[in-house]
């Protein structure tokens, strides 16, 4: 197929191009680099020993979008869009016109050049709260923040333009927590300034980058009183993109799905883990709460398993090993 993958330079998106051009695709990238460098493609370009098209624009751009589906596309995946939860929560207005006004210049795009097939980065973070886990898809969508807003804005939006283009297709997936890296160690996850997430955190302390991890509470109600997530390796992900993509370009209608692995590890587990693999000390020290966080979060992937034939592979060992690799090859 034809893919056109949006924010393709991003963490995500990289390690998809790479699962994407290694099936045969051919792929289109069109990212404004905005939370990413095209060194990044380059290299996805090396280890999959093809070349693919990058158009550095913008989605909310529609003369960029026209360019990237000249020559025909099948299939668009939609990773483009601004994902820091405390950012978004003090300049909502900027995630709004990103992430929902890059969405409905997509889709509208998609329908002027005849291109039905979807893939859409949707979260965990639309369940919020939620009441049991591990989460299935049908339980109540709470969302806390303007992040979390715009993809479950994203996700309706989606659903609505299913229903009234019967040729449209599209496949929701929520992720929940991926680390790791590309196992050669040449794509990875580098965010700008101080990380938000664990796992870049733990690499960039293990590396000597930061002087130690602050554990953002230990008296939740979990075996070690940290929280508690599922993490998922992102070579899974992004071999769940591919098969999505076949899902999708096989029927018509909305179909969202967890992907997790369906077990969790608490922020301690994490520090071990990474531990173990890096031979390195991570030095930490337990701080209050942080605001918006919960106890525990964790998938039910069967729906995954069941219809689109996906498991995840990777292992903790994988997830922090790959993640080390990559980590080891840009400290300095
Ligand atoms: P990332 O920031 O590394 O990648 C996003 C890419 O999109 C970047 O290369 C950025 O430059 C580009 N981009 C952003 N806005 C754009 C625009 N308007 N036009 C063109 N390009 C634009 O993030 P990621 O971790 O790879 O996440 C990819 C997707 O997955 C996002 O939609 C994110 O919300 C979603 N997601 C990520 C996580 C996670 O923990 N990483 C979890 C759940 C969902
Ligand atoms: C994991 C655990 C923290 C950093 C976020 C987004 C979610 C999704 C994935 C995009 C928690 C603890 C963290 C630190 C810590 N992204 N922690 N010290 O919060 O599950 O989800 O990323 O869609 O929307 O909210 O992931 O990696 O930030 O935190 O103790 O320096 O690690 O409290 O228990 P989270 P995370």
């Amino acid at each position: 197929m034809k893919i056109l993958v949006t924010g393709g330079a991003g963490f995500i998106g990289s390690h998809t191009c790479v699962v994407l051009l290694e099936s045969g695709h051919e792929v289109t990238v069109i990212d404004n680099l905005c939370n990413s460098t095209a060194v990044a493609l380059e290299r996805v370009q090396e280890l999959a020993g093809k070349p693919l098209r990058f158009i550095e624009g913008d989605v909310r751009d529609r003369n960029a979008l026209d360019r990237a589906f000249a020559g025909g596309i099948d299939a668009v995946i939609h990773f483009a869009a601004l994902k820091a939860v405390g950012e978004s929560c003090g300049q909502p207005l900027r995630y709004f016109d990103n992430n929902i006004g890059g969405t409905i210049s997509l889709m509208q795009a998609m329908e002027a050049h005849s291109a039905n097939c979807l893939v859409f980065s949707s979260s965990a973070t639309v369940y919020g709260q939620p009441d049991n886990v591990p989460v299935r898809e049908d339980a109540p969508l709470r969302v806390t923040n303007p992040y979390g807003r715009t993809k479950l804005v994203m996700e309706q939006l989606i659903r609505d333009w299913c229903i009234a283009r019967s040729e449209v297709s599209a496949v929701l997936l929520r992720y929940f927590n991926p680390v790791g890296a590309h196992p050669s160690g040449r794509i990875g996850e580098d965010p700008h300034g101080e990380p938000n997430n664990l796992m870049p955190y733990i690499a960039q302390v293990a590396a000597g980058r930061r002087e130690y991890l602050r554990v953002f509470g230990n008296d939740y109600p979990t075996p070690d009183g940290t929280g508690v997530r599922d993490y998922l390796h992102v070579m899974d992900l992004a071999e769940a993109h591919a098969m999505a993509l076949q899902y999708a370009a096989a029927r018509s209608g909305c179909e969202v799905f967890n992907l997790g692995t369906g077990h969790g590890y608490s922020v301690l587990e994490m520090v071990a883990a990474f531990e173990r693999a890096s031979g390195r000390k991570v030095p930490f020290e337990v701080r209050s709460r942080r605001l918006g966080d919960i106890a525990e979060l964790t998938a039910d992937p069967s729906r995954a398993r069941d219809l689109l034939g996906w498991v995840a592979r990777n292992n903790l060992d994988a997830m922090c090993g790959d993640a080390w690799r990559w980590q080891k090859g840009i400290s300095p």
